[in-house]
């Protein structure tokens, strides 16, 4: 009808500051390439919003890495331990067990040394499990905070990110809280540790693989990437030659202000009720853990405005976090979904109404695609003019349960048109963070192993 053609046309103009032109995300694409530099500085880094962070991973794997190794999985939803082993002759890693253990909110919100606690106990309670703990294994240690690394196995957190907030953390450095927390209880010991972020784990998982994978991306809790670097770039470390993986943390893309001609008033509203107002304005208009709570205020104010419900709230759209990053791909993937969903949240729906719910999250999560792509493209057009090539046909390892559950076309278009020259394939890492925190571990020994027959 024709009321029903304006509502959607006032719905549309309502949702047009998500909707960014080619034009906006080259723009965006440029503003982030300023930010890299600035963060590979050696006196700008300081102050620049886009960390830029030396990982102190200078290879990708070549596939002679092998042995047995321990991984540890900390920043995303879980915890998580594992046991991998790595198999030179068939190049595969295998995950020969794992185990999850959930940190309760009062642990992520508690003091540090609580959380390292946890965390060694779940690591004592699998070795006991697999009868390992009389080895002293390697352990890679996959932690997904910005950290400053003073070398594979020195790691200083800048500041927690996402969901975490434990006190006395920041500043400190994490291998030694886990080694500290292990040696306070006395019944197993771990052998030389790699910190590793997500970013840079989902790379060398792929990197087995697939040698051209010299990105990892992740769009999951959080939103980051990694990318290999030239070495005479990466200002703040000796040396020259060669190239060195750099944890460029993305997510704090914006901070300075860089982004707010294109932050909504519902992006402002996520920043201030988070635990962490002012920090990573990039992360909070893609990741998951904000999506939700972005559509959710999105409806409510469409609401209020008369255009959804006949202006009727209920209990569930009314109180924060109560929309979950998940029902965005559910409501996708159709309207008979929608419909279910509308009646789970306790709202009194007509048809428009539906189709218009869906238009929001398709909205929200084509925006969150196509920033990233923008990100993306910012870094592969970088390596391209890094090498001076006409063309670069290179590898992103990917991981993350926004990339996994939404569909990623919208996200690989943007990129081709933004980085036109670059050829750019996909590869979905499986136990990204797990794998390849034994790798990076099981490269730092082949590299210390190289460098000893040198001297
Ligand atoms: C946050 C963290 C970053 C991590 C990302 C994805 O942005 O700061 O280190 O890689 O989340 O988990």
């Amino acid at each position: 009808t024709v009321d029903q053609l304006t509502r959607v046309e006032e719905v549309e103009k309502y949702l047009e500051p998500f909707q960014l032109s080619l034009e906006m995300l080259q723009e965006v694409s440029a503003r982030l390439r300023k930010d890299l530099i600035r963060g590979l500085g050696k006196r700008s880094h300081h102050k620049a919003p886009v960390k830029m962070l030396p990982t102190f991973v200078r290879a990708t794997p070549d596939g002679t890495e092998k042995g047995d190794f321990l991984a540890l999985d900390l920043g995303g939803t879980n915890f998580r331990v594992l046991h991998v082993r790595v198999e030179e002759e068939e190049q595969r890693v295998l995950k020969m067990n794992s185990q999850i253990c959930a940190i309760p909110k009062e642990i992520m919100l508690g003091t540090g040394e609580q959380l390292f606690d946890h965390i060694a106990a779940c690591l004592g309670e699998f070795l006991e499990s697999q009868k390992l703990k009389g080895q002293t294994l390697p352990l890679g240690f996959t932690f997904s905070f910005p950290c400053e690394q003073l070398g594979i196995d020195k790691s200083i957190l800048i500041r927690w990110t996402k969901g975490f907030n434990c006190s006395g953390v920041e500043g400190k450095d994490v291998v030694k809280l886990l080694k500290e927390a292990i040696h306070r209880r006395g019944d197993y010991d771990i052998g030389t540790v790699a910190m590793v972020n997500d970013t840079v784990g989902t790379m060398m998982s792929c990197g087995y693989r697939d040698q051209n994978c010299e990105i990892g991306m992740i769009v999951g809790t959080g939103t980051n990437a990694c990318y290999m670097e030239e070495m005479k770039h990466v200002k703040r470390v000796e040396g020259e030659d060669g190239r060195m993986c750099i944890n460029t943390e993305w997510g704090g893309f914006g901070d300075d202000g860089s982004l707010n001609d294109i932050v909504t008033e519902f992006d402002v509203e996520v920043d201030k009720t988070s635990i962490n107002p002012g920090i990573h304005i990039f992360e909070k208009m893609i990741s998951g853990m904000y999506l939700g709570e972005i559509v959710r205020l999105v409806l409510v104010k469409m609401t209020k405005d008369q255009l959804l419900f006949k202006g009727q709230m209920s209990e569930a759209l009314r109180t924060p976090e109560q929309f979950e990053t998940k029902l965005i791909s559910e409501i996708e993937d159709g309207l008979d979904n929608t419909k279910k969903i509308l009646t789970t949240l306790g709202l009194d729906w007509e048809p428009v109404d539906a189709c218009v719910v869906r238009l929001v999250c398709d909205t929200i999560s084509s925006r969150s695609a196509r920033l990233c792509a923008a990100a993306l493209a910012t870094l592969t057009n970088r390596i391209r003019t890094n090498r001076k090539l006409d063309h670069l046909k290179t590898t992103v390892g990917v991981d993350g349960t926004v990339y996994r559950k939404h569909p990623t076309i919208e996200l690989q278009k943007a990129v081709c048109l933004l980085a036109p020259r670059c050829d750019i394939t996909f590869l979905v890492s499986e136990d990204g963070s797990g794998k390849g925190a034994a790798m990076v571990t099981a490269v730092a020994q082949r590299e210390s192993c190289v460098r000893s027959d040198d001297e």
